[in-house]
């Protein structure tokens, strides 16, 4: 006879280093919550539909609470040999309250039970990362706000390619972070289904209201089949998916920071308290958080692989192999909200090197593609003033000038519609102004781009 909570049938117990292999208990723990919330929903349905009696569902929410309380005082002592945190609680609970406790698994099993709380885990988890999102496009709306006017390259090819407001080029990080944002919120209505009384698999011949459940756990529907219930785990690989995504975003980004706080670039400084040295170098600030953050991608990236890989061929309805969902979950979900709030912890702080920012568009030919365009406003074919620009770029280079810097005579050597208004033109600040097109980096597209996107976080309660 085993002492296990199926031990009926065997005959012999497995050793402790096979049970130390099924168990889930060292993870699975993190569901406790959710855990003892599908429990009190499930006994409150039971006693409303007369399956157990009154009394012994107080029994069972009153001994509930008292282990949530205990394992918060770190008064609860899990077993291995009790396999996951659904046994471990239930072994526990009847302990303390003897029979009632042996009821509450009336009409469901673990397996729609270990759905249930990943449900509740995912949906909570998931409303959390999109309040981080949020708060981290209002920080880079807030950094945007106060540089319209900094003036900055924007590369193709990491070549310094035109001038670009810095405002713009931080500002096509909310707008990345908010597509992520409505990704997760589109992935609610398939993360907010109930599972719970689909039991093993094919639902039970006890009198349960699935719908009541639904709505004492506050999800927005039941799954329709019972098999479905317990074998789907694509809102975790969506999540997973949207975890990654938005990870990419941000390495994306992190990357960015780590160029802009070269000693090559110097766009940005970043605060000592988000930067750290090294253990040889004196002089070194390493930013060490940005790295961290464009590194930890290998790990989203690699969960969603993983999950995917496992669920590929998985037979219905519940394999043990699903239990293999949770430890990727658990690290992507820590990994995102911890790299989302140290990213805008790092974001408020740096500062941004405007006077060097405004500088470095006057050392260089970022400003290449206006004069070919002053050209064709006095009638030269953009092929001919192309080729005239570039000449002039390669005088320039051999002489170690810029275009603000080549005298008059020389440009009306090349082409005799060349003015001294060609000057103005060609400052880097005139060069945005001239864009007018929306969605530009031009001062007032940016402008109004950021009160579309002061809306756009302002429409959230809409
Ligand atoms: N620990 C298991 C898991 O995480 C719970 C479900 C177990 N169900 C079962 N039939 N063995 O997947």
């Amino acid at each position: 006879m085993s002492s296990k909570a199926w031990g009926g049938r065997f005959q012999q117990q497995p050793e402790d280093w096979v049970d130390e292999f099924n168990a889930s208990i060292d993870f699975d723990q993190t569901l406790l919550d959710e855990d003892v919330q599908g429990s009190i929903a499930h006994a409150t349905m039971l006693a409303n539909q007369h399956i157990i009696s009154q009394d012994d569902k107080d029994a069972i929410i009153n001994g509930l609470k008292e282990i949530q309380q205990d394992f918060y005082n770190g008064k609860l002592d899990f077993k291995k040999s009790l396999e996951d945190i659904h046994l471990n609680i239930e072994h526990e609970l009847i302990q303390r309250v003897g029979d009632a406790g042996g009821k509450l698994h009336t009409g469901r099993s673990r397996n729609d039970q270990v759905a249930t709380d990943l449900h509740l885990y995912v949906k909570k988890e998931v409303q959390d990362i999109q309040t981080l999102i949020r708060s981290f496009q209002t920080s880079i709306l807030n950094l945007a706000q106060s540089h319209v006017d900094t003036i900055m390259p924007g590369y193709t090819h990491l070549q310094r390619a035109q001038p670009i407001s810095f405002a713009h080029h931080v500002m096509t990080y909310f707008w990345m972070l908010d597509r992520d944002y409505s990704r997760f919120v589109d992935s609610m209505k398939r993360i907010d289904i109930s599972p719970l009384g689909a039991a093993a698999l094919s639902g039970t011949t006890h009198p349960i209201d699935r719908h009541e459940t639904q709505q004492l756990l506050g999800f927005g529907s039941v799954y329709e089949n019972s098999l479905d219930a317990v074998s789907d785990r694509d809102y975790i690989i969506e999540t997973l998916h949207n975890i990654s995504l938005t990870m990419i975003h941000l390495s994306r980004f992190a990357e960015e920071i780590i160029f802009w706080s070269t000693d090559e670039a110097k766009f940005i400084t970043l605060s000592d308290a988000f930067s750290t040295g090294s253990s040889i170098m004196p002089q070194k600030k390493n930013p060490d958080m940005a790295e961290l953050i464009r590194g930890k991608v290998g790990r989203t990236t690699g969960h969603l692989m993983s999950m995917l890989v496992t669920l590929k061929g998985l037979p219905l309805a519940y394999n043990k192999d699903l239990q293999e969902d949770k430890e990727g979950l658990f690290d992507s979900v820590r990994t995102v909200k911890g790299s989302l709030r140290i990213f805008e912890g790092m974001l408020d702080t740096m500062t941004v090197n405007t006077d060097r920012l405004n500088k470095t568009v006057h050392q260089d030919f970022s400003n290449a593609t206006e004069l070919a365009d002053y050209l064709v406003a006095k009638d030269v074919p953009f092929r001919t003033a192309h080729e005239i620009v570039g000449k002039i770029v390669y005088e320039c280079i051999q002489q170690g000038i810029y275009l603000l810097d080549v005298p008059l005579a020389r440009y009306q050597e090349l082409n005799t519609n060349i003015d001294q208004d060609v000057y103005d033109y060609l400052k880097p600040e005139n060069c945005l102004s001239r864009r007018k097109s929306y969605g530009s980096t031009g001062q007032d597209a940016v402008r109004h781009q950021l009160n579309v996107a002061k809306k756009v976080l302002n429409n959230d309660t809409l």
